[in-house]
């Protein structure tokens, strides 16, 4: 057994499925380069497990697994895989990199599954998982084993086959509440009841991957811990699949801030918390709620007269955490036009972002532009800003905006021109009428772009407060019945929309072109 999977009584591990699990979000879709500086921050959060990926579901995301593999230190990289050899090999390729690789395999075991969707019975699907852990096993030494929609499978049938599975080699079984459907009493009792059937339990760490269907998903984590689980798998900001996965952070902050109940602890590090939410909401196009536990705008704010009063005489009267714990660092430093390298790069690492000198000189350039036109320059302003420099050196050799330019007004039919350089170098330019001046200057970029491309959703929101604010525009758009989501921000909301655009327009390209084929039967 691996040191990750070596069980310590009072250890537990975090294993973080957020590049999988949390790319199954609806309307997420997240390019390699994306993924893998995610995974770097998982890294410095100093998660256990990261789940890289499906390696057997795409080209794109075997290529994410490898990726990370290779450049990503500390935590156990992992792929899923379905009970299937062609998976199983696909993610023992991918993980070949790895210094200490996972095979996570899984099929179905509920009699509804079996049934409807995988028209087997329960000897088959035994044998299947069975072969699947030996087969696994057969490439690394860490194998975990998930039997899907455990909470809804016979419990006699899922003990029986939590027992082959450790007997063919997992070190980790996974109990996944896939439907979200237990609640923190029954999934406590069907843990118990794990640790007294399964009569080879003490050679396996016990996990749990709770769903969210019914607002439960941390609830039935922490009554998993109760019952002796000592992995919890989830998602950071709750992503994931339909309603998410268990809120990473909700879980770790739980028992990190009641040791005297839950009596077990963490590797995390917890002061990396706000930085790895803020880094996901923005790289995912998924904000993060403003009363969300742990890492929303106001969960650590203050607003009643009493409660203002006894916070300012003794914090804890009405504060359980504080925000420096889980990385809050407030805005004591706010960069202005004033303000030199070596600030923004502090600034910078403190949000999660590690910048070489060249990659510093590119940023520094765009923050003395940004900071002529605004006053303060806040870290939601520098956010914006390295999400607009990552667009730009993922979609490098994609389309480029040029110059945006817009007539309107309320009397007269809104027109707007743009300039772009396409893949092959080529500069191009269009004009268009539209019902606004967002409508007009999308219309001039489609007759430019030759997408079959239809705009679904279009949000504009402001980077901070003031006038002089940022607007960050969020598009998503469809391409051959997927979605593909894109942000761009401008302090003028017309070229923010513009960039948005063309940002969605080149992720539908690079990733769609990764893709390739997509599995008939997916999680
Ligand atoms: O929800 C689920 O059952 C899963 C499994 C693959 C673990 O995501
Ligand atoms: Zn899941």
């Amino acid at each position: 057994m691996t040191t990750h999977t070596a069980k310590k009584a009072d250890q537990v591990i975090i294993f973080d499925t957020t590049l999988r699990d949390g790319e199954q979000s609806a309307g997420a879709g997240l390019t390699v380069g994306e993924k893998v500086r995610i995974a770097h921050q998982l890294g410095r959060l100093n998660v256990d497990v990261i789940e890289a990926g499906f390696a057997g579901s795409s080209p794109g995301d075997f290529e994410a697994v490898r990726r990370i593999s290779h450049e990503v230190e500390g935590p156990v990289i992992c792929s899923l895989a379905r009970a299937v050899e062609t998976d199983i090999e696909a993610a023992a390729r991918a993980l070949e990199g790895a210094a200490k690789p996972r095979i996570h395999t899984f099929i179905s075991s509920s009699d509804v599954h079996l049934m409807h969707q995988m028209r087997r019975d329960r000897e088959t699907i035994m044998n299947m998982a069975v072969d699947a852990v030996e087969k696994a096993k057969g490439y690394v030494d860490d194998v975990e084993f998930s039997p899907m929609d455990a909470t809804r499978t016979a419990p006699e049938y899922l003990y029986a086959m939590l027992e082959a599975a450790i007997r063919a080699g997992a070190t980790t079984v996974n109990v996944p509440d896939t439907v979200g459907y237990s609640n923190p009493a029954e999934f406590g009792e069907l843990i118990k009841g794990v640790f007294d059937n399964v009569s080879n339990i003490d050679q396996a760490v016990v996990s749990v991957h709770c769903h969210n269907d019914l607002g439960l998903s941390v609830a039935n984590s922490l009554a998993a811990i109760e019952n002796g689980a000592r992995q919890i798998e989830g998602c950071v900001n709750g992503l994931g699949e339909r309603a998410g996965n268990a809120a990473l952070e909700e879980v770790i902050m739980a028992v990190v801030t009641r040791p005297d109940h839950y009596g077990v602890q963490t590797g995390v590090n917890v002061r990396e918390i706000n930085a790895t939410s803020r880094m996901i909401s923005s790289i995912f196009g998924f904000p993060v709620q403003y009363n969300k536990a742990i890492v929303g705008q106001n969960a650590f704010r203050h607003s009643s007269g009493i409660h203002q009063d006894g916070y300012l005489k003794e914090r804890t009267t009405f504060e359980i955490m504080s925000p420096e714990d889980v990385g809050w660092r407030g805005e004591a430093l706010v960069l202005g036009k004033l303000s030199g390298r070596a600030g923004l790069r502090s600034r910078l690492r403190d949000l999660g972002y590690q910048l070489n000198d060249e990659e510093l000189s590119d940023v520094f350039i765009a923050f003395k532009d940004l900071a002529d036109n605004k006053r303060e320059v806040t870290d939601a302003d520098l956010e914006a800003l390295m999400r607009e420099q990552h667009r730009y050196a993922d979609t490098n050799r994609r389309y480029k905006l040029g110059k945006v330019h817009v007539i309107c007004g309320n009397d007269e039919m809104p027109s707007g021109n743009v300039s772009m350089t396409t893949p092959d170098e080529d500069d191009r330019s269009a004009s268009a009428e539209g019902t606004g001046p967002v409508d007009a200057v999308c219309k001039a970029i489609d007759s430019i772009v030759d997408l079959d491309v239809e705009l679904t959703e279009f949000s504009v929101s402001s980077v901070t407060e003031g006038i002089d604010a940022l607007g960050e525009v969020t598009i998503r758009i469809e391409h051959n019945g997927s979605t593909y989501s894109g942000r761009g921000s401008d302090t003028d909301i017309v070229v923010a929309s513009a960039k948005a655009y063309v940002n969605a327009i080149n992720r539908a390209l690079m990733i769609s072109e990764l893709e390739g084929e997509p599995l008939t039967a997916t999680v």
